[in-house]
C-alpha cells in the first residue's frame, strides 16, 4: 500500500547488501512512496553485484563509497545532488560491522586495531556522513537523517561484543550532531533501535537464533521485521514527523520496556 508520503523527496540510502538487508526493504518502500534516491555501499560489497537488481527495480543509480572515507563521502554527496537534481531530503545510515566479531575475538580480549576499525565503520561513519552533508549545505530544511541501532547500547547482551559500544557511540553522535543540524539547518536526526533481524550483519552475532527467539517471546507484539523497520523509517522521512529529533526510537514490539513475559516465565515454572 502506498500513501505517497515521499513524493518529490530525494535521498541517499546506505547499506543495501542483499534482499534481507533492512536498507534493501527501506529502498523498496521509499520507491513505493514516491521518493527517489541514490544507493550506496562499500566498493567491496558492490562487487557482489546484488545491489544492481535493486537499482534497476527502483530506477536508482549506485555510487560506491566506503563510509569511513571522507573523500568517498564527498564524492557521494556531490554526485547524488547532481543525479537527483537538488538537495537531499532524507538519508538512511544502515551500516554496521565488528571485525572482532568476525574474527571470533571475545569482548574481554579484543584486537584494538579491529576495535578501532569496527568503531570507524559502525559509528564514526555517521559523524563523517553528517559532517559532509552539513558542510556542503546539502540537506533541505525539514530533511530527515536516520541511523539504525540496537538496544545493546543501553543493556548488556554479552554476545553483541564491541558492537554494543559502537551503538552507544552512534546514538550519542545522533544527539550531538542533531543539535547543530536542527539549530542551523532545520534537519532532524534520529536513531531507530530495531529488534534482532535475520540479515547478514544480524546473523554475525553469536547465538543469533536463541537471541531472536528470546526477543520474540519477550515482546508483546513480537519482533519487528525488516519491513516494519522500513515502514517506521518512511514515517520518519515524511513530513508527518517534523519535530521529532535527537531521539532513539524503539521499533521492537515492546521488548525494551519488558521485565519478563508469561511465555518466558513458562519455560522456568513447573506444572
Ligand atoms: N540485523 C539485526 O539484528 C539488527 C538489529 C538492530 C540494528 N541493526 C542495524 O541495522 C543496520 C543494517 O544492518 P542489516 O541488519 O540490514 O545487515 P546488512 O549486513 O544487510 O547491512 C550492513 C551493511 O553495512 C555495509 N558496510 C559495511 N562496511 C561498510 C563500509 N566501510 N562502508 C559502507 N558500508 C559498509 C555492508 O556492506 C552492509 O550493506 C546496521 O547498523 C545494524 O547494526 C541490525
Amino acid at each position: 500500500m502506498s500513501y505517497n508520503l515521499l513524493k518529490g523527496k530525494r535521498g541517499i540510502i546506505f547499506g543495501a547488501l542483499d534482499a534481507n538487508s533492512i536498507a534493501w526493504k527501506t529502498a523498496e518502500r521509499v520507491h513505493e512512496e514516491g521518493g527517489t534516491f541514490v544507493l550506496t555501499n562499500a566498493p567491496i560489497a558492490l562487487r557482489m553485484g546484488e545491489i544492481k537488481e535493486l537499482a534497476k527495480k527502483t530506477g536508482s543509480e549506485v555510487i560506491p563509497a566506503d563510509a569511513t572515507s571522507m573523500e568517498d563521502l564527498e564524492n557521494l554527496v556531490e554526485k547524488s545532488m547532481e543525479i537527483l537534481g537538488g538537495k537531499i531530503d532524507f538519508v538512511l545510515h544502515s551500516i554496521g560491522m565488528s571485525v572482532n566479531v568476525r574474527k571470533g575475538n571475545h569482548y574481554t580480549s579484543q584486537n584494538y586495531d579491529y576495535t578501532h576499525k569496527g568503531w570507524d565503520i559502525s559509528a564514526v561513519s555517521f559523524h563523517k556522513t553528517m559532517s559532509v552533508l552539513y558542510n556542503k549545505d546539502a540537506m533541505t530544511e525539514w530533511g530527515s537523517i536516520i541511523a539504525l541501532t540496537y538496544m545493546a547500547a543501553q543493556r548488556v547482551f554479552p554476545d553483541y561484543n564491541d558492537m554494543a559500544d559502537n551503538k552507544a557511540y552512534l546514538e550519542s553522535i545522533a544527539r550531538s550532531f542533531g543539535y547543530f543540524f536542527g539549530k542551523d539547518k532545520k534537519v532532524r536526526v534520529n536513531t531507530i533501535s530495531q529488534s534482532p533481524t535475520p540479515t547478514t550483519a544480524g546473523q554475525g552475532v553469536k547465538g543469533f537464533d536463541g537471541f531472536i527467539a528470546y526477543a520474540e517471546k519477550m515482546s508483546p507484539l513480537g519482533n519487528a521485521t525488516a519491513e516494519d523497520c522500513a515502514n517506521y523509517t518512511i514515517a520518519m522521512f515524511s513530513d508527518l514527523t517534523k519535530r521529532v529529533t535527537l531521539q532513539n526510537l524503539y521499533n521492537d514490539g515492546g521488548f525494551s520496556n519488558m521485565g519478563v513475559s508469561d511465555a518466558v516465565m513458562d519455560t522456568f515454572v513447573g506444572e
